[in-house]
């Protein structure tokens, strides 16, 4: 599947709830907070015959995403199905990382049960090392939650493990370097995320963004020169760095100030509702679910699939069209 800009798409996120057990301000607006009923979900033989079908047109990849991914019932079920189809050769998720640690059998983590459903690799949201503030930004007092649940992450072994931290100001800009040495000591894979406006504009004003070159100032201050690693990808839009004089890889996701964002994107967003997005920063989505259910054929949905891809946008629109009210968490980033 290639788009009309030459952006080959290999890569599909699956949403596969848009409920949270969290509630982070720039994620979900207040007002918006209102679960989708069950019969508007995708069940998971539609999901599954939806990421079959998008493997057969080249897609090689898929994240599972949610709202929190781990808060759909029998969320393990849905992924034991997913090393049979073939074609696909990588599945990541992202979570919130509360439940990562929970045991879903005797002696068995919810990471230790998602490695051996072929899971190769988790990204888990941590914005700060600090609970109190970490209760006010989710909304929840899960910090300790997560700390287990990035420990139980690492003893399942996966192949990789990225933490995500959204830059904001007056909220987390004190803990680039604390996180840095938190993921050092762990060997995980630290990425700063700017700021995107898919929530409420309070949340999202001027005075809470910190760009990516400000974060970086930070770090080269303390670090010194950042080396990039141009050759160093992991399938998204992330550029990477090593820190000088250490072996320690940082990623640095510039949503909203990196020009070249959006050229190398291969992805396409499969939403829980059944609605596949061509951008995140676009309100473009098409609804395959009403074919779905109306009994289109594979070769149908798969026309449905190419006709979505030739309107994915050369770039996402978030900087011209800054439009608040968009509900990231049905979306899963
Ligand atoms: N801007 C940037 N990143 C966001 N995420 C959620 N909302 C936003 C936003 N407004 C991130 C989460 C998580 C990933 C799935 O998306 O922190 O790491
Ligand atoms: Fe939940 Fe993640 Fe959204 Fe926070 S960012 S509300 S943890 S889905």
């Amino acid at each position: 599947m290639q788009d009309r800009y030459g952006h080959r798409i290999s890569y599909l996120r699956v949403s596969i709830t848009d409920r949270c057990n969290e509630r982070c301000t720039y994620c979900m607006p207040h007002e918006l907070q209102e679960w989708l009923p069950r019969e508007e979900i995708l069940n998971f033989e539609e999901t599954l015959r939806l990421i079959r079908i998008a493997t057969d047109l080249g897609v090689s990849k898929v994240r599972i995403t949610g709202g929190e991914p781990l808060t759909r019932r029998g969320v393990l079920d849905l992924i034991r199905e997913l090393p049979k189809i073939p074609g696909l050769r990588d599945i990541g998720l992202s979570t919130n990382g509360t439940l990562l640690a929970r045991e879903v059998e005797p002696q068995r983590t919810m990471a230790a049960a998602l490695r051996s459903a072929s899971v190769r690799s988790v990204n888990i949201s941590l914005d700060t090392l600090n609970r109190n503030v970490y209760s006010e930004i989710t909304g929840r007092d899960l910090h300790p939650q997560v700390l287990n649940g990035i420990d139980a992450a690492i003893t399942a072994g996966f192949d990789q493990i990225k933490l995500n931290t959204v830059l904001m100001r007056g909220r987390n800009e004190d803990q680039l370097i604390p996180l840095i040495e938190f993921a050092a000591a762990r060997n995980l894979i630290l990425r700063f995320i700017e700021m995107m406006p898919v929530s409420t504009r309070e949340v999202l004003g001027d005075e809470n963004f910190i760009s990516i070159s400000q974060a970086k100032r930070v770090i080269e201050s303390r670090y010194g020169s950042l080396i990039p690693e141009p050759e160093f990808r992991t399938n998204g839009p992330a550029s990477y760095y090593q820190i000088p004089s250490r072996q320690q890889r940082i990623g640095f996701i510039g949503a909203m100030t990196n020009l070249h964002f959006c050229e190398s994107c291969n992805k396409l967003r499969l939403t829980c509702d059944g609605k596949l997005r061509p951008c995140l920063g676009s309100y473009l989505e098409f609804d395959i679910m009403k074919p779905l259910r109306a009994g289109a054929s594979d070769e149908e949905l798969k026309q449905f699939f190419l006709d979505v891809v030739d309107r994915k946008p050369e770039q996402h629109d978030f900087r011209d069209n800054y439009k608040p009210g968009r509900k990231m968490v049905a979306i899963g980033g």
